[in-house]
């Protein structure tokens, strides 16, 4: 089942001003404040602050970690208040990128249908995730009004959109793994309301959530889903991104440790932790250069207390992360190639810009290149080079600060 939403975002105002972005998205989340110049000058200065969530708040409740956001939120805005004075009168106007799945209800409001990327609160589910923060921001003594709700495939596509016109397609590959593209409205059945004036939408796919027969599941990632907190659910994400890469090589290590005596006549402990292995470090030794595989083998001894390796078991770690890293990177591929055929983008001589942007496709370079290279190998030469990967650093804060601006109370002000 594919969650899709539908929002008329490109009406891009020239607008001039101060807005906030609030990306919300894995375990990391960040502040921004994004200063717009006006036509022409775009983005003309921004700061940011991020912070982790603590583990026991993505179980917690509702309360507790929407206060804990608005919190560092505060306190962003007090230290702020040295260099920005807020014009008498004006309400702060924030972007709200919360990048889960979510029925959106208008453009600042949308109900959570369920969590996901090891989030768990129970409470939250079914409620309206901008009436929640903006609870907590009262609470918090916070005067800012939410001016939009993004998912940050859209904020990506939007902020990536609104530097180049040749971006019609956005890719997320961190924690989690999602895409959002351009689409003619005419050509949405789905969309009852009114046309929207671009005659463009942005459709945010949920493409984690996607599940087929054809997929390749091995009994890891059959085993692996059983026993995450969403079973059953995003199917594709559990194959191809940040969160679950490291764990599914754990898993392996671990069936060759038991039924191969691969690390010797005991068990390493710590092979049974479940997400114990994160994908930062199997990217680390993806990329390890060294003549005896020196940081397989820091790895292996500092995450999970293995010593003494040999160089031809450090061999047989990295074959195996280059064949989880490469199976997740193709069917990413395949994933975008789906996107690109919709569009007839496959066979197009424009040039197409795919917004890219998250942790994976940032830091792991062997699952990037792996991507991009299936990416044209698919395409073939017919499109090869009007098909363009760029990287959107910050896409999804900026963009919510975009769209906050083009959905701004103040905007009869100046028209
Ligand atoms: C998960 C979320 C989705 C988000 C993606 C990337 O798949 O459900 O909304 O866009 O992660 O962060």
């Amino acid at each position: 089942m594919w969650m899709e939403s539908l929002q008329d975002l490109f009406f891009f105002i020239d607008e001039e001003g101060v807005f906030y972005a609030l990306d919300l998205g894995g375990t990391n989340f960040r502040v921004l404040r994004v200063e717009l110049g006006g036509k022409d000058r775009g983005v003309v200065h921004q700061e940011f602050a991020e912070a982790s969530i603590p583990p026991a708040l993505m179980s917690g409740s509702s309360d507790a970690l929407f206060d804990y956001i608005a919190e560092k939120l505060a306190s962003f805005v007090n230290d702020e208040e040295r260099i920005y004075e807020q014009p008498a009168g004006k309400e702060r106007e924030l972007g709200f990128t919360f990048s889960f799945p979510v029925m959106q209800n208008s453009i600042n409001s949308g109900t959570l249908i369920r969590w996901t990327k090891g989030f768990s609160i129970d409470d939250a589910v079914g409620q309206d995730v901008v009436v929640e923060i903006t609870k907590a921001l009262k609470r918090k003594g916070v005067d800012m009004r939410v001016a939009a709700l993004i998912n940050d495939t859209i904020g990506t596509l939007a902020g990536g959109r609104h530097s180049d016109p040749d971006v019609s397609v956005a890719v997320i590959l961190g924690t989690g793994s999602n895409a959002a593209y351009v689409e003619r409205a005419q050509a949405i059945p789905k969309w009852h309301g009114p046309l929207p004036k671009s005659g463009e939408m942005a459709i945010n796919m949920e493409w984690g959530n996607f599940r087929s027969s054809h997929l390749p599941l091995t009994e890891y990632d059959s085993a692996m889903d059983a026993e995450s907190l969403n079973p059953g659910e995003q199917i594709f994400e559990k194959l191809i991104s940040g969160m679950y890469l490291g764990e599914i090589l754990r898993r392996v290590l671990l069936r060759l440790a038991e039924e191969a005596c691969f690390f010797g006549d005991e068990i390493p402990a710590k092979l049974r932790s479940p997400f114990i292995l994160r994908t930062p470090e199997m990217s680390a030794m993806h990329h390890d250069t060294s003549p005896d595989l020196k940081v397989v083998g820091d790895k292996l001894k500092s995450v999970l207390e293995i010593s003494h390796t040999s160089v031809k078991k450090r061999r047989v770690v990295v074959e195996l992360i280059n064949i989880i890293s490469s199976r997740g990177a193709r069917l990413a591929a395949a994933g975008i190639l789906g996107v690109l055929k919709k569009l007839g983008k496959d066979v197009s001589k424009e040039k197409t810009i795919i917004a890219m942007d998250g942790g994976l496709y940032e830091h792991y370079t062997e699952y990037r290149k792996c991507l991009e290279s299936t990416v044209f190998d698919l395409l073939g030469d017919a499109t090869g080079t009007s098909v363009v990967f760029e990287h959107y650093v910050d896409g999804s804060g900026i963009g919510a600060a975009l769209i906050a601006a083009s959905h701004s109370l103040y905007l009869d002000d100046k028209f």
